[in-house]
């Protein structure tokens, strides 16, 4: 089968190989992948600024593969269902396991950018009906962040306000989430265009963080200077602190990305005087992704595929990625 490694840090180290097609094992199953798709995580693991990575290794964590083999044992699904692999195969529910971090796929595990994947079949998900491989490819760390951070984590509820930052996988997701709750989402974009596009999604306030620098202030007025009950930090580094600048008492921040850098000094008094709850968000369990996919069936949502590549393409669909150059998701597609 093919396969793509990162054999060192760089994209220039990643190659396409030939791999033996995997056997499963008792309490295993193989996925004949359909599709993948890309994740800002991905680049940091080719570009090896994350810590962890084994080389070589297959790269991204998310995809929908059909089962095409199943060990002794497998009883949760069957040969011929569709999946989804969860982004930490072995978190069933509750809060993470210790050792979650260390068994993630796309490093430290296999991940998905190979044309069959072996996986415990307690990491898998039937897919739900309506959408395509790539829509649910979409799903598995994007789509399940944005819902922990606001539904499991944060308890959002109709009416309430929504602070959704940046247009890519993750925000997306949470805008789309947000709408289906009812509540009122303030969005901010580098760009005018594609805050137009999430206007179509439903984003009632849209800001430029790029040309409005303040943007804090701009959220507070869109507010009517209450702020948000719920903010979904990406930024991490020059942006946390801004969040907080611009949620509600009571409010909560899910501490997501780190598209800025990972360390920022904590304001206590902000957060103290203002009762806001922070949240590190690690992806979710595989039962916060059930209910996720139960939600996602039941509205018949539909999520925001950007761009398809071949899978061939994998190297331009990276480039795309690190250029920032699309709106929700990049998929990779494995047939024709
Ligand atoms: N903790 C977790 O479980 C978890 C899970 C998934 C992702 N993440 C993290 O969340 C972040 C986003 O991931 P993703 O996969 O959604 O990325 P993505 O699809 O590449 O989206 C990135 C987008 O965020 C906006 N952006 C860029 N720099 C920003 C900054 N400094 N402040 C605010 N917005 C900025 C840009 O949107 P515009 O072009 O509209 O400006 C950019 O296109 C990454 O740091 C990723 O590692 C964490």
């Amino acid at each position: 089968m093919r396969a793509v490694e990162l054999k060192g840090p760089g994209i220039e180290s990643l190659a396409l190989v030939e791999r033996p097609v995997p056997e499963p094992g008792p309490g295993e199953v193989v996925l004949r992948m359909r599709a993948a798709s890309l994740n800002y995580r991905d680049l940091t693991t080719i570009r090896g600024v994350r810590p962890g990575v084994r080389y070589p290794a297959v790269p991204l964590s998310d995809g929908c593969g059909e089962v095409v083999a199943a060990g002794a044992g497998v009883s949760r699904v069957s040969v011929g269902d569709r999946v989804a692999p969860s982004f930490f195969p072995e978190w069933i529910s509750g809060p993470p396991p210790p050792e979650a971090k260390d068994r993630a796929l796309g490093s430290p595990l296999d991940g998905c950018l190979q044309e069959y994947l072996r996986i415990g079949e307690q990491g898998v998900t039937r897919a739900p009906e309506h959408l395509s491989d790539e829509e649910v490819a979409s799903l598995p760390c994007a789509a399940l962040t944005a819902w922990r951070a606001l539904v499991v984590e944060g308890g959002a509820r109709p009416g309430e306000r929504v602070l959704v930052q940046g247009t890519g996988g993750v925000s997306i997701f949470a805008l789309q989430f947000a709408k289906l709750l009812g509540c009122e989402v303030v969005l901010t974009s580098s760009s005018d265009e594609k805050l137009e596009r999430g206007a179509e999604l439903g984003a009632d306030h849209r800001i430029n963080y790029r040309s409005d620098p303040d943007w804090p202030a701009r959220v507070r007025e869109a507010t009517g200077g209450r702020g948000v009950e719920h903010a979904l930090d990406v930024g991490g580094a020059g942006s946390l602190r801004r969040c907080l600048e611009c949620t509600a008492p009571g409010g909560h921040v899910g501490v997501i990305g780190v598209l800025g850098g990972a360390e920022e000094p904590i304001p206590i008094r902000l957060l103290m005087y203002n009762n806001v709850r922070l949240t590190g968000i690690t992806v979710g369990s595989r039962s916060d992704f059930e209910q996720m996919c139960r939600a996602i069936e039941l509205h018949r949502l539909r999520p925001q595929i950007s761009h398809v590549f071949a899978f061939d393409d994998y190297l331009q669909a990276l480039e795309l990625m690190q250029r920032g150059g699309h709106f929700g998701k990049i998929c990779i597609r494995f047939g024709p």
